[in-house]
């Protein structure tokens, strides 16, 4: 299928993960991709596997206003323009609430938050401006709907997240902007085996243990891929969700139900 024929998307963080497995879901249905990544060398990497014809490495750190007015800049002059931004780029972190640091708080919510909020705005000018509309997906996350004991920082990173679909989604509608965000639940790959380290640490456990527990509880009955989340990132970046606005969708194996 080639729903996305024509379209130019940027997608932060998108040298590894599910960043990744979007631009490859993306250009599958007919899109050119930036690979908007702070680490250039994998971004690079990724996108000469995906293909020089469809997919460009862009630096982008997106706790940096100029690094992001340069991404999108490049991306409009290389590829063509901007219909599609995925605001994926974000780090997890935990710790106690008595042991949570001040920088480690900063470090979260600059990428996770003031990150997508100052990506999102820039993607919006650009779209904006070329007055064709286009589509913005934020990701979120399951700890955007409930906190956690040992992850209140990224838990509310994620709830504000979800917060930012839902007033960048009622502002930029009149532009013919859709905004909406996924929120996973937990899905396998090397931010999992972070995760999984640092409970292993919180929690006392062998390595490994956190994500055999997780992926037991999820009601599909094991963990998601990262494949399990590209047909609706797809949907959200074509003209099939033209009437969706400021909606967060769950794609966790019915982990949330809401
Ligand atoms: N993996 C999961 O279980 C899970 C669950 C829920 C939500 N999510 C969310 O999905 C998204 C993707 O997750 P993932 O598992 O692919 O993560 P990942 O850690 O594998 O990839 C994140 C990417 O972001 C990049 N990045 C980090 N800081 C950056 C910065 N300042 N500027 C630009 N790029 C930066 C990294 O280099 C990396 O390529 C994230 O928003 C994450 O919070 C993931």
């Amino acid at each position: 299928m080639t729903r996305l024929e024509g379209k130019v998307a940027l997608i932060t963080g998108a040298a590894r993960g599910i960043g990744r497995a979007f631009a490859e879901a993306f250009v599958a249905e007919g899109a050119r991709v930036a690979i908007a990544d702070i680490d250039i060398a994998r971004a690079r990497q990724t996108a000469s596997e995906i293909g020089a014809a469809s997919a460009r490495a862009v630096p982008m750190d997106v706790t940096d206003q100029l690094s992001i007015a340069g991404a999108f800049e490049m991306t409009c002059a290389e590829l063509g323009g901007l219909d599609i931004l995925v605001n994926n780029a974000a780090i997890f972190d935990m710790a106690p609430i008595p042991d949570i640091t001040r920088e480690s708080y900063d470090r979260v919510f600059s990428i996770n938050v003031a990150g997508a909020l100052f990506t999102l705005q820039a993607a919006a000018r650009v779209m904006i401006a070329q007055g064709r509309g286009g589509k913005i997906i934020n990701m979120a996350s399951q700890a955007g709907r409930r906190g956690e004991a040992l992850v209140a920082v990224y838990c509310a990173s994620k709830a504000a997240v979800i917060s930012l679909t839902q007033s960048a989604g009622l502002a930029l509608i009149e532009h013919g902007i859709n905004v909406n965000a996924i929120a996973p639940g937990v899905v396998d790959g090397e931010h999992w085996d972070g995760v999984d380290a640092l409970f292993a640490r919180y929690e006392t456990r062998p390595i490994g243990e956190k994500k055999r527990l997780v992926g037991q509880a999820v009601p599909h009955g094991r963990m998601g891929r990262a494949e399990d989340l590209t047909g609706m990132a797809v949907f959200l970046a074509s003209a099939d969700s033209d009437y969706v606005v400021g909606q967060t969708y769950n794609v966790d194996g019915g982990n949330v139900l809401s």
